[in-house]
């Protein structure tokens, strides 16, 4: 499916309209299979939107109990260091609506760093949707199970070099086919401490895609991502970011 491209004036209106998307596709979702799964992007555009969702007519009318939380990156820091990305969604959203605990599955980073933090996060996701009976295939290892879950809605971001998640260009992680997570000790952007992150393989399983971008200096990315020829491309991991269901980018 052709992406959809919507420009926004500023970061306010992209954000409103992003918390109005993620409400409507919430309660179909909710009505529809009982629960919502959202992957959170990290970095400073999604701040405003997280915000707005913890705001009326989002905070009442928003099937949170049925809403889990899950994140497509993480720095290696402690969960209330300033750049840690469920710090901020802690700060901006969960701690501001009414969420079950069990329903906040966070990268376990304090375990790290290393692959096996990874490894530890492929398992809760595997582990969520074998219990929400998506996958029903009995399975003694969940880790052996080899489908790829598919979840409702990924957000993401966009770094002036292509990156998305912590997918940086060259890094190993954008060659990996298998798993759903992987380690990436050295990122190519600040804040340079070690990452986890989801994987392409995991990212084009989605049903939705959301790319929250702002900034002038993304502007030349953007339309190279969305313009040029696929075999001019594969230097910038966003670009590789074509998932079963539909894309969307919001830029402001
Ligand atoms: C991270 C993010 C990263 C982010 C982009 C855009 O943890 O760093 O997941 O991919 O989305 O770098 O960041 P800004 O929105 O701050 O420009």
């Amino acid at each position: 499916m052709n992406p959809e491209i919507k420009y926004f004036p500023d970061l306010e209106s992209l954000s409103l309209a992003a918390a109005r998307f993620i409400a409507q596709i919430a309660k179909k979702c909710a009505a529809e299979k009982g629960f919502f799964t959202l992957i959170l992007s990290g970095g400073s555009t999604p701040r405003r939107l997280y915000e707005r969702l913890s705001w009326p007519p989002f905070l009442p009318e928003m099937p949170w109990p049925q809403i889990h939380f899950f994140w497509g990156d993480e720095r290696c820091v402690p969960p209330d260091h300033k750049d840690s990305n469920y710090g901020l969604a802690f700060l901006d959203l969960l701690s501001k609506i009414p969420l079950p605990e069990k329903n906040i599955h966070r990268i376990p980073v304090e375990k790290g760093p290393g692959p096996e933090v990874a490894l530890d996060y492929e398992k809760e996701i595997r582990t969520f949707f074998h219990r929400s009976g998506v996958d029903r295939r009995p399975s003694s290892s969940i880790v052996e199970i080899k489908s790829i879950p598919a979840f409702d809605l990924i957000l993401l971001g966009l770094g002036k070099d292509g990156h998305t998640a912590s997918l940086f260009p060259g890094d190993p992680a954008l060659k990996e086919e298998k798993h759903l997570t992987a380690y990436v000790p050295e990122p190519g952007q600040s804040p340079v401490v070690p990452r986890i992150t989801m994987t392409l393989p995991l990212i084009n399983q989605a049903d939705q895609v959301l790319f929250l971008v702002s900034g002038a200096e993304k502007k030349e990315v953007i339309q190279s991502i969305l313009h040029r020829p696929k075999s001019e491309l594969d230097r910038y991991p966003a670009a590789q970011v074509h998932p079963k269901g539909m894309v969307r980018w919001f830029v402001c």
